[in-house]
């Protein structure tokens, strides 16, 4: 008897075949990780909301840069914790900074990794905003220059892409024209071009002490019910210069990265944050997830919806299981 029916089936019957025709695909290459980087020697405070993630020593910071490398990882993603604070975040261009340190260190364990420096005020500051604080709020415009300094102090230090996350309008542009001022027009800039204003973002404020001390970030980062803004802001960025974007939540925003996707023709990075990676650990931690199982789901649906590079707490874990089981295998065990 013949069948009419669609035999979806066949496609999935052995992961042979599912492997041969599955259609996107996870590599280590296209894997950023996100590294804190503190103050000391060989100095590891692990980050209790983070499992598996700890504060680093500018040498320790190295050690595992070069551990990740050897694993394929392409990118590492600096945060830098500073000793001391202050109102207006100089320690974001201290060049003895951890940042700065850690990325001389890094160039020289791992001369082939691409170092990413993440630019913002907001660990810097003691009232842990993005931006220079007036009586009205986060002064615009006046922050500009203090990012640009910053950018320039990552780039001396030898960071290959420049990653500014404040959310200020114009940064693109600030930065690139003083990367160029500076003889650093070959350095990137991969802006968080779409970036929410996300209780997502909570671990990470653990780890950075980055909490705002009055008021929240909602006059400068977006809001989350809007998808044509992020359009908007994507295409700002790339009229500055921005060598890539990025969105950021990853897994609530599917949606904004396919729209950003389709919008601009530069390359994309979806940033998976801190609230996700948490959320997932601690589900598994009580057994009702499968961990390595819902790690690779989470991250190849940011691919599927259309990023190239995925920003990850768990590159590591990911690195591992992609050469375990193979980049076409991993996630069907
Ligand atoms: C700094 C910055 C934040 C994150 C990346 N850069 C925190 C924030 O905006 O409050 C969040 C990353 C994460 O949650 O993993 N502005």
């Amino acid at each position: 008897m013949s069948e009419h029916f669609h035999r979806g089936r066949r496609l999935r019957r052995t992961a042979g075949v599912r492997a041969m025709v599955r259609e996107t695909r996870l590599s280590a290459d296209q894997l950023v990780a996100p590294l804190f980087v503190c103050a000391g020697d060989q100095w590891r405070e692990p980050i209790a909301s983070m499992p598996g993630q700890a504060r680093l020593s500018p040498d320790l910071a190295a050690a595992e840069a070069a551990e990740l490398f050897a694993l394929g990882v392409g990118s590492v993603l600096l945060f830098g914790i500073p000793a001391s604070k202050d109102a207006e975040g100089s320690g974001a261009w201290d060049a003895q900074g951890p940042v700065a340190e850690a990325i001389r260190r890094i160039k020289i364990a791992a001369p082939a990794m691409t170092v990413w420096a993440d630019i913002c005020l907001c660990e810097y500051t003691d009232h842990g905003h993005c931006g220079l604080v007036d009586a009205s709020g986060v002064d615009n415009d006046a922050t500009l220059p203090l990012l640009a300094r910053a950018a320039v102090t990552a780039a001396r230090a030898g960071a290959d892409v420049i990653a500014p996350s404040d959310m200020m309008d114009g940064r693109v542009a600030a930065i690139r024209t003083a990367l160029d001022a500076e003889g650093f027009a070959d350095r990137l800039i991969v802006s968080y071009a779409v970036k929410y204003a996300s209780a997502f973002y909570g671990p990470f404020r653990d780890a950075a002490g980055s909490t705002p001390a009055f008021g929240d970030r909602r006059a400068y980062q977006m809001d989350p019910a809007n998808v044509r803004e992020a359009l908007r802001e994507a295409a700002a960025d790339v009229a500055e210069g921005a060598d890539m974007v990025m969105v950021k939540p990853g897994l609530p925003y599917l949606d904004v990265i396919r729209a950003v996707r389709d919008h601009v023709d530069v390359p994309m990075a979806a940033y998976q944050v801190s609230g996700e990676y948490a959320m997932l650990h601690a589900a598994a931690e009580r057994g009702w997830l499968d961990l390595p199982r819902a790690m690779h789901e989470s991250t190849i649906a940011l691919r599927r919806a259309g990023a190239d590079v995925v920003i990850t707490y768990f590159a590591r874990a990911l690195a591992l299981a992609l050469r375990d089981a193979g980049p076409s295998r991993a996630g069907d065990a």
